[in-house]
């Protein structure tokens, strides 16, 4: 860009902050919006529980040199940021209720930026949505708002957001991108504004499209796993090793298998199907083989707790009254965010069952009744223990030292092929 990049970015979350954090990197400089004052406030003091890492720094470091250098701030008012910038990129996400997406935090952030979008902005929606949402129910809000026209006074874009959550920094960079325009000058402020940040091609199609593939992309994924938990209960029912099994599979250079684990979990996986259904309805689509995966996947922590059964029974135990510790809440390996996390109905389930349940997660920052502080704690005493999310400080583990302090002929199962299949004495090793 010939102009220097100015440029707000809306939500500081997941997403949010390392893309603010990654133009400002660059040398643009950045306002970050949210809603939530205590997120804003804990930013601007440089602070972050976000396990994100760039070129060997943590993202509070990062943070604070981006605060330090004045090339980044947060605000809650977008007539703050409105003085300083001419684009905006949305990250605000779709909350799933009831299998049902909540458009209203995306409605509210299109009202907030009506009211301060100038001639010549551009606004880009980068949060992953019901086809159709950009220009079906952003557009009529900005413009009626705004009393603008898109397209004409102001620019609007979609670009589906593909990082992962860990590889944020990397990925923003390194991640082909994707891009519609509302129509060609949008488009061209769009990649303009993403070729900032970004080292990679930018393939341009329509809005619907991009919209579209975003979900798609997420639900093959949901349904790859489905698959691969029904050729792991295919594997057990054999005899064989299910992970041995998908490993052998893949050295098909036309095979991509994914692993099973304690079911599909975060905040985009498991949404991805809500966000295509209605869309379907309204067409009069079928989706019964999504939707059959997506049950797949939610009744995984149900057959969790059916091997766990058998295992101590086997063991001369029952499952009620036993001491579970369930290690890792996160929603997938190495990650501090639990949101939809499988392993949050594993827990429900116990529960339902007598169990008593305690769980252990260090990297997860939120607070639950059934969790410990410490390993220790976790494990001391307990009867069978389950690894459903792997950490440093499990990756690490003596689990020869760990079982001594369980109860005897423990059981462990593992959906994580992390636990030696071998331990001594009377302890059970069952694998997903
Ligand atoms: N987390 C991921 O790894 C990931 C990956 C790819 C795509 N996505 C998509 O990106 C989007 C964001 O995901 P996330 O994980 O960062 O969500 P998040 O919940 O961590 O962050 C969203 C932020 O938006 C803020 N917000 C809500 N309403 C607002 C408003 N009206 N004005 C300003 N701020 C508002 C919230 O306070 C929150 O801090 C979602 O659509 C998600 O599906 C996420």
């Amino acid at each position: 860009m010939t102009q220097p990049v100015r440029v707000a970015v809306v939500g500081l979350g997941f997403v949010g902050l390392p893309l603010a954090l990654t133009y400002a990197m660059k040398g643009a400089s950045v306002i970050g919006i949210d809603i939530a004052p205590h997120v804003v406030e804990e930013i601007n003091a440089g602070r972050s529980h976000h396990l994100e890492s760039y070129q060997g720094k943590t993202l509070p470091e990062i943070l604070r040199e981006q605060l330090d250098a004045g090339r980044f701030r947060a605000t809650t008012s977008y007539e703050e940021a409105a003085a300083h910038v001419n684009a905006y990129i949305v990250t605000a996400g779709l909350p799933v209720h009831n299998g049902d997406p909540d458009l209203g935090p995306l409605k509210s952030c299109a009202q907030s930026l009506g009211s301060v979008l100038k001639k010549g902005d551009t606004v880009m929606i980068r949060s992953t949505v019901v086809p159709g949402t950009t220009e079906e129910v952003i557009l009529p809000i900005l413009e009626e708002v705004s009393g603008l026209a898109a397209g004409k006074d102001f620019y609007l874009t979609y670009c589906s957001e593909r990082i992962a959550e860990g590889r944020a920094f990397e990925e923003f960079i390194k991640m082909p991108l994707v891009l519609g325009g509302l129509n060609e000058e949008s488009a061209k402020k769009g990649e303009e504004l993403l070729s900032f940040i970004s080292e990679t091609d930018v393939t341009i199609s329509s809005i619907r499209i991009v919209e579209t593939a975003k979900v798609i992309e997420n639900i093959q994924r949901d349904v790859n796993i489905a698959m691969v938990q029904e050729f792991a209960r295919f594997a057990e029912a054999f005899g064989i090793d299910t992970f041995e099994l998908i490993k052998v599979a893949n050295t098909h250079t036309r095979v991509n298998l994914l692993t099973p684990g304690p079911g599909v979990g975060g905040f985009c996986l498991p949404n991805a199907l809500y966000y295509l259904q209605p869309k379907a309805q309204e067409l009069g689509v079928g989706l019964q083989l999504l939707q059959q995966a997506r049950q797949i996947n939610d009744g995984v922590p149900d057959v969790l707790v059916g091997m766990l059964e058998q295992a101590l029974q086997e063991q001369g135990k029952n499952l009620r009254g036993s001491k579970v510790a369930v290690l890792g809440l996160a929603m997938k390996d190495f990650s501090n965010d639990d949101r939809v996390s499988p392993v949050h109905d594993l827990i429900a389930r116990l529960l339902e069952k007598g169990v008593e349940v305690v769980s252990y997660d260090p990297a997860v920052p939120t607070s639950y009744g059934h969790k410990a502080d410490s390993l220790e704690d976790a494990v001391r005493g307990a009867d069978a223990l389950f690894l459903t999310a792997v950490q440093k400080e499990f990756a690490e583990m003596d689990w020869t030292a760990l079982v001594k302090q369980m109860a005897a002929s423990a059981v462990l199962v593992d959906t994580k092929n992390r636990i030696p299949r071998e331990l001594d004495g009377s302890v059970k090793v069952v694998r997903i």
